[in-house]
């Protein structure tokens, strides 16, 4: 293909695409786009730390100390405050050891791809986020085998394949691992990973486990230390990823587990070696947030205060809220110009909530992902909640 031939071809893609929102002022319990106060009921900054005032200080005087960059973390881009943002991660999940990456992203393609060969096994929710459907890609493993979305049976049945499978030696002689994947908390219904059974299962038949709680961090377990915790599984799950762009609201990834494999993911991965680490002002941030919660959980109930009694009043107006049992509320419309639509007015009166559609959902199952966070007052949410039923009631959607 030459290349004029090429460009008309992603413009004719990249035509139908639509511009995200600007936005033009902090991601507090509202924003500012096109110059206008929105109510923000759809960021994941779930404890309010994007303008909280301790991060900014933190990240300020590290700046004022040790300028901006960093470098590569083997070569010469280990800085103490990775070090510390590192231990106090550790501390915080209650796990032997962590490490950063540059995002969670990042993180689960290196939690995958430095353990995991070709002749490896992973057994993957089918619902899991992008980046460990990539993760998988990048490891090249052959032998893969979705279960259905949180079904413990269609795991047991997927475990009995791989485990057959396993009993082939690989070309070096070892024996195959087999690798269970699951999000701990799903970005787009906000349901859970049903990990008690999973772990069991995993004992069962001889897997390793391993849990994306991208949004869990922060939200879920005594004082946000996320869905291992909530389920009381601490030393349980072999590997932990967590993101410290949403309730942490900075930006970074992390994976926490034992000591060996911790420092094996030091040593080997990919995404550490020939990655960037975080910048001063991020990790300064970061271990600010960590610190944070690490004294208190009052950021976290009170985002969980928001989100119950947002749940409640949503329900009783007749949204249909779908199986959320976390801080993500999805107002089911199903859809897509409805949910469209539903999110333009919204915003006319002052709501920033948006759309989620296809191909981010099936279609057929468009909703508006409401998502609260601590930052809310009583009064912020019954505003959101009236445009809500305005709306809901001009569309004929309750
Ligand atoms: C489940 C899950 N995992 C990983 C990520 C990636 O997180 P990050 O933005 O830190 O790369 C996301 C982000 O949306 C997510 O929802």
């Amino acid at each position: 293909m030459d290349s004029s031939l090429f460009y008309k071809k992603l413009e004719k893609i990249t035509a139908s695409g639509i511009s995200p929102r600007v936005i033009q002022s902090g991601q507090g319990a509202y924003l500012v786009i096109k110059g206008k106060k929105q109510l923000n009921f759809c960021s994941s900054h779930y404890l309010g730390l994007a303008v909280d005032h301790r991060l900014k200080k933190a990240a300020i005087s590290a700046i004022d100390k040790y300028g901006i960059g960093t470098g590569y973390r083997t070569l010469a881009g280990t800085h103490t405050l990775h070090l510390e943002l590192e231990k106090a991660i550790a501390k915080f999940k209650k796990t032997e050891a962590a490490v950063v990456l540059s995002s969670a992203y990042m993180a689960n393609c290196a939690a995958i791809q430095t353990i995991l060969g070709k002749e490896d096994i992973v057994v993957s929710d089918e619902l899991n986020h992008a980046s460990i459907i990539d993760a998988v890609k990048l490891s090249q493993v052959k032998n893969k085998f979705i279960y259905k979305h949180v079904d413990t049976k269609s795991l047991e049945d997927q475990l009995k394949q791989a485990s057959k499978l396993a009993l082939t030696p690989k070309s070096d002689g070892e024996k195959p691992i087999i690798l269970i994947i699951t999000d701990g908390v799903f970005s787009m219904d906000g349901d859970l990973a049903p990990l008690p059974e999973i772990v069991k299962l995993a004992k069962k038949y001889n897997a390793l486990t391993m849990v994306d709680d991208a949004h869990g961090e922060g939200v879920l377990g005594k004082g946000g230390r996320g869905i291992v915790d909530h389920f009381g599984l601490l030393g349980q799950v072999d590997i932990e990823v967590g993101s410290l762009s949403k309730a942490f609201s900075v930006t970074g990834g992390f994976i926490a587990g034992k000591k060996v494999l911790i420092e094996f993911y030091n040593q080997k991965a990919r995404q550490r070696l020939f990655s960037i680490a975080l910048t001063i002002p991020d990790a300064a941030a970061a271990l600010e947030a960590v610190n944070i919660l690490q004294k208190s959980d009052t950021v976290v109930k009170k985002l969980w205060d928001n989100v119950n009694y947002l749940k409640s009043e949503f329900k009783k107006l007749g949204f249909d809220i779908g199986k959320s049992e976390t801080p993500i509320i999805p107002i089911m419309l199903h859809d897509e110009n409805l949910a469209i639509n539903f999110s333009t007015k919204l915003f006319e009166l002052g709501v920033f909530a948006t759309p989620i559609k296809f191909p981010m959902v099936s279609k057929g199952k468009a909703r508006i992902r409401v998502i609260p966070s601590a930052s809310h007052s009583k009064e912020d949410l019954d505003l959101g909640i009236k445009a809500f039923e305005k709306i809901g009631r001009k569309l004929n959607v309750i």
